[in-house]
């Protein structure tokens, strides 16, 4: 089978893994701040703070701005749901501004739309790993005191116009899950030209408590699914997540065993070691990745919308997403019976407008039900990337 995404692990790292994680305790040996160091360097800020997960980075981002009742957060109609209860936990509303169809993103004109005297905030998401229109966005609210804050939880290495993701707006907050560019395991990262809000997030991890049980967690999680790509054990609770019926609870399912770091624990010095391993090949490895989105495009049949770059932009394609003239579920399984697993619907990103009850953003409406996520990873192969472009292009 040809999976739809693969862990990222260095040659060697389950064994750095079980001889780091043996020592009876990992003291910080400055691997922690050389991670920050590091990432700040290739994003291009002065100030970075390791953190326990994208999520929480974006809570601390928000609670540093004061986001209280009255204020309004403008975010993309078309990005992880599981943010919207967070930013409601403050008392502020949240504002879905709608998507491009070809970008997938938010541009500078639907995000203009929602701007009100109550905006205290624009959480930009640069999906899948393709920069949104970043630099017009942060035009747009130059003089207006209005954050932008982007989310960067796909997008490490990806830039436009010279500078990396992450750089533009008042803060950014990056995600090292299990599944993204750089994996360390989960963990995120906090990075802004401003440093009272890395100190003040320094202020409040400092009581967090030490445990490396929940990185152990998902580090077994992680075996246990290459391990059932690789023995073909996958199928069965693909085939689930691929009928209507069982859909949703497979979801709930497949998002559990990947999201939920725990809130008040430390990033650890084994995270940090991981992902200063890994940033090294990271623009290697979003090269190799885009040399296959290349390929397929230029295999699949034109009526198959690959997610569109806008001008000068690279994107790190953590997510292959297309968008298909037709509902993507039937082809989905279309393809899973041909032995490749791809994802639809809430396996890729949520219709936030239709959660938060607003009816005026048809291009997510129109998105939702036809995008598919196709196979991508480091290693994919151009045979394999062959394959699905022979299936996909048979299959409706
Ligand atoms: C768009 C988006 N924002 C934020 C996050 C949160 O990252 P974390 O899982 O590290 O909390 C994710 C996680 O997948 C995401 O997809």
């Amino acid at each position: 089978m040809i999976p739809r995404r693969r862990v990222h692990t260095y040659r060697g790292e389950w064994n750095d893994l079980g001889r780091w994680l043996s020592q009876a305790s990992v003291n910080d040996d400055g691997a922690i701040d050389a991670w920050q160091r590091s990432v700040g360097e290739l994003v291009g800020v002065p100030h970075t703070v390791a953190i326990s997960s994208g999520r929480r980075g974006m809570a601390a981002i928000f609670e540093y701005l004061r986001l209280g009742s009255g204020d309004e957060v403008i975010i993309p109609a078309y990005t992880l749901g599981e943010l919207i209860p967070l930013i409601q936990g403050f008392g502020a509303d949240v504002v879905p501004a709608d998507i491009d169809e070809t970008t997938l993103n938010v541009t500078a004109e639907t995000i203009g739309r929602r701007i009100t005297p109550r905006t205290k905030a624009i959480l930009v998401l640069h999906a899948f790993g393709a920069p949104c229109p970043i630099g017009s966005i942060v035009s747009l609210v130059s003089q207006s005191g209005i954050a932008v804050i982007e989310d960067c939880a796909h997008s490490l290495g990806a830039g436009v116009g010279g500078a990396m993701t992450g750089s533009f707006g008042f803060a950014s907050f990056f995600s090292f899950e299990t599944t993204k560019p750089v994996n360390t395991f989960g963990g995120g990262m906090v990075a802004t030209h401003d440093p009272g809000l890395t100190d003040f997030i320094k202020s409040r991890i400092r009581v967090d408590r030490a445990d490396l049980s929940p990185l152990k967690k998902k580090i077994r999680v992680a075996r246990m699914e290459q391990f059932m790509f690789a023995s073909g054990l996958a199928f069965p609770p693909l085939f689930l997540l691929a009928t209507p019926q069982t859909r949703t609870v497979m979801n709930r399912l497949y998002r559990s065993a990947q999201h939920a770091f725990p809130g008040a624990v430390q990033y650890s010095t084994v995270q940090a070691r991981l992902g200063l391993k890994k940033i090294q090949d990271l623009p290697d490895r979003i090269e190799a990745r885009h040399q296959r989105v290349m390929q397929l495009q230029s295999l699949l049949r034109p009526e198959i919308r690959i997610q569109r770059l806008e001008g000068g932009a690279t994107s790190t394609w953590y997510f292959l997403v297309a968008v298909l003239p037709v509902a993507a579920a039937p082809v989905r399984k279309r393809l899973l019976m041909r032995g490749i697993d791809a994802g639809v619907g809430a396996e890729i990103a949520d219709n936030c407008a239709q959660t938060l009850g607003w009816t005026d953003c048809p291009n997510v409406d129109a998105v939702f039900p036809c995008a598919i996520a196709l196979p991508i990873f480091d290693r994919i192969s151009e045979s394999q990337i062959a394959r699905v472009a022979r299936a996909l292009n048979k299959a409706f």
